[in-house]
């Protein structure tokens, strides 16, 4: 176990992250659309929450066929959201109070309305043409790619104009960027040095493990197709070549911070990734506890909360950093539910602590904290009962396919209740006025209608609320060189309703207890505790000799006498 003496101390190690949707923030025009404008009003709170970076999700100019992440020009920002006036006025408010700001790179692909690939379909001899990843129709059919996003999942597509497929990962409005091409990749490289210039502070890297594509563009086995392709995506021959480029040629040159969106990656090849002996990327995030009970088309299955699964999937992936690399730890993001109605319980009743119990998690664990918007309110899912309510087309491409199979559209709609998209969507709560205060037209995507009970405004003026409850959370850790760079050793593994874990630094040794059901769970615990909390979600700590009695939902963090 190292002492705090040899690790090699970083301010992203240290730094806790807080996530902007900025469609969904805060809107200031009154066209229900959040806007940067409405961020800029809001950083005094944003800075009242003790967090250190902000990642926003992308502003570029986009069509928007999937919210920003079709973007038609990479130096300018989408109309809807401002301009780069706006941009830059963001980013010095952001500085002026300490705050860093990572951006979204979403580089796999680009729009279909992007210059480049307007260029690119015209003719086969365009200097664009090999900007995107082409198969003649004169070959025949192409080798099956699966696709997220598209109608029937197929990631070809044809057009006429050429007679040729182009390769589309995500939607037909997302075509993939060919990286094999040195000219696209030095046209990416200016761009994130032009962003580097303006003094941004780091990127969060879309879909990154997908960029490098397979030569010849084979015919895959049998075993990747479906929702298995994302293994093979990630695999691709030259990714950690590119990715080394893009070290050598922009990142090394700036005090920033990276961010891999690892689908595919597992514990056996994270490292090559973000091993700082390569020199490629800081962190990652996986999938794999996103993943449990959870199956093709996000249908769940009894296991989506299987806490003696979690465990094992978070405590392997501990491991995997315990001499190089660094970890990031999440629960809810843009592309994931509400992380209280997916990981605990949304019940009124439960609502307020099981939130806080997750807030604990989140940031105790060895890694950097990837804290999703809204969740230091407790927000939780939406819980959409029709198909035409949904705005993401991922959702609504889904139910076409399932409904176009005869499949059960029932079960569909249940489990998106718990796994879409859309539920994380749903605008910030601000206070109890009309749409919550979030806009005065009518916001994109409906509010929560328990935002009359859930808000910040009544949350700011009670001291026991869950957002005065992540700001007590924020300040322990950023004082806690224990619960940053502390060792991490799970306790009660096997136990199904208790995450108990220690972490421990030098001479220092916390545990923290946390209660993932609805029923008291006592423990006997191996070593002696002291019984003042650092951190409780009750008033009330309940220590008998060693054995220590949770309440429902309950989250303790504790100093041991070991
Ligand atoms: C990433 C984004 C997601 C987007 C997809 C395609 O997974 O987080 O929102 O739809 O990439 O760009
Ligand atoms: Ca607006």
């Amino acid at each position: 176990m190292p002492a705090l003496s040899e690790i090699k101390r970083e301010w992203w190690k240290e730094a806790i992250v807080y996530q902007i949707y900025p469609r969904s923030f805060q809107d200031s025009n009154g066209d229900g659309i959040g806007d940067i404008r409405g961020i800029i009003n809001r950083l005094d709170y944003i800075a009242s929450l003790g967090v250190d970076v902000i990642w926003l999700n992308p502003v570029y100019d986009s069509p928007n066929d999937d919210n920003g992440y079709d973007i038609a020009d990479y130096r300018q920002i989408m109309t809807e959201f401002g301009d780069m006036n706006d941009f830059d006025e963001l980013l010095a408010g952001m500085h002026a109070r300490g705050l860093k700001l990572v951006m979204d790179l979403v580089v796999n692909h680009s729009s279909d309305e992007h210059y480049w690939f307007q260029q690119s379909r015209q003719s086969r001899d365009n200097p664009y043409r090999d900007y995107y990843h082409w198969w003649p129709a004169e070959k025949g059919t192409p080798p099956r790619r699966w696709s997220y996003f598209d109608k029937e999942s197929n990631a070809w597509a044809y057009d006429a104009q050429t007679d040729a497929y182009y390769l589309h990962y995500f939607s037909e409005k997302q075509p993939d960027l060919n990286w094999e091409n040195p000219k696209l990749r030095a046209e990416i490289y200016d761009m994130m040095h032009f962003w580097f210039r303006k003094g941004i502070d780091g990127f969060r890297m879309d879909v990154i493990t997908f960029i490098s594509k397979h030569d010849g563009y084979p015919e895959f086995e049998e075993k990747y197709q479906g929702q298995h392709m994302i293994d093979i995506y990630a695999q691709g021959p030259r990714l950690h070549e590119y990715l080394q480029e893009m070290h050598h040629e922009v990142l090394q040159h700036y005090d920033i911070m990276t961010v891999a969106e690892g689908p595919g990656t597992k514990p056996d090849n994270v490292m090559k990734l973000v091993d700082e002996r390569r020199g490629e990327l800081n962190m990652n995030y996986h999938f794999d506890h996103q993943g449990i009970g959870v199956g093709e088309r996000y249908i769940i299955n009894e296991d989506f909360q299987n806490l003696v699964e979690f465990k094992r999937v978070l405590t392997e992936w501990d491991e995997v950093f315990s001499e190089h690399g660094w970890n990031t730890i999440y629960l809810g993001n843009h592309d994931f539910p509400r992380m209280v109605t997916r990981w605990a319980n949304d019940s009124p009743k439960w609502r307020a602590t099981a939130s806080k119990m997750l807030t604990t998690f989140l940031l105790s664990m060895r890694g950097t904290p990837y804290y999703y918007m809204g969740d230091e309110i407790g927000m939780s899912n939406i819980k959409f009962d029709r198909i035409d309510h949904y705005k993401d087309l991922m959702t609504i491409n889904w139910h076409h396919l399932t409904q176009a199979e005869g499949g059960d559209l029932n079960e569909f709609i249940e489990s998106h209740k718990i796994t879409a998209r859309d539920n994380a969507r749903t605008p910030i709560q601000w206070d109890s006025s009309e749409h919550a205060g979030f806009t005065t037209g009518t916001p994109w995507l409906p509010v929560n209608p328990n935002y009359t009970m859930v808000n910040v405004a009544a949350q700011e003026q009670d001291s026991q609320s869950e957002l005065n409850f992540f700001r007590k959370m924020a300040s322990l850790r950023k004082q806690s060189m224990t619960l940053i760079y502390g060792d991490y050793q799970c306790l009660f593994a096997d136990h199904e309703h208790a995450y108990v874990y220690t972490r421990t630094l030098d001479d220092e040794q916390l545990i923290v207890l946390l209660n993932f059901s609805e029923q008291s769970v006592a423990l006997e615990l191996p070593m002696a505790v002291k019984d003042s909390a650092l951190i409780n979600n009750y008033d009330h700590v309940d220590i008998d000799g060693k054995t220590v009695t949770l309440k429902p939902y309950q989250a303790l963090i504790l100093n041991t006498l070991a």
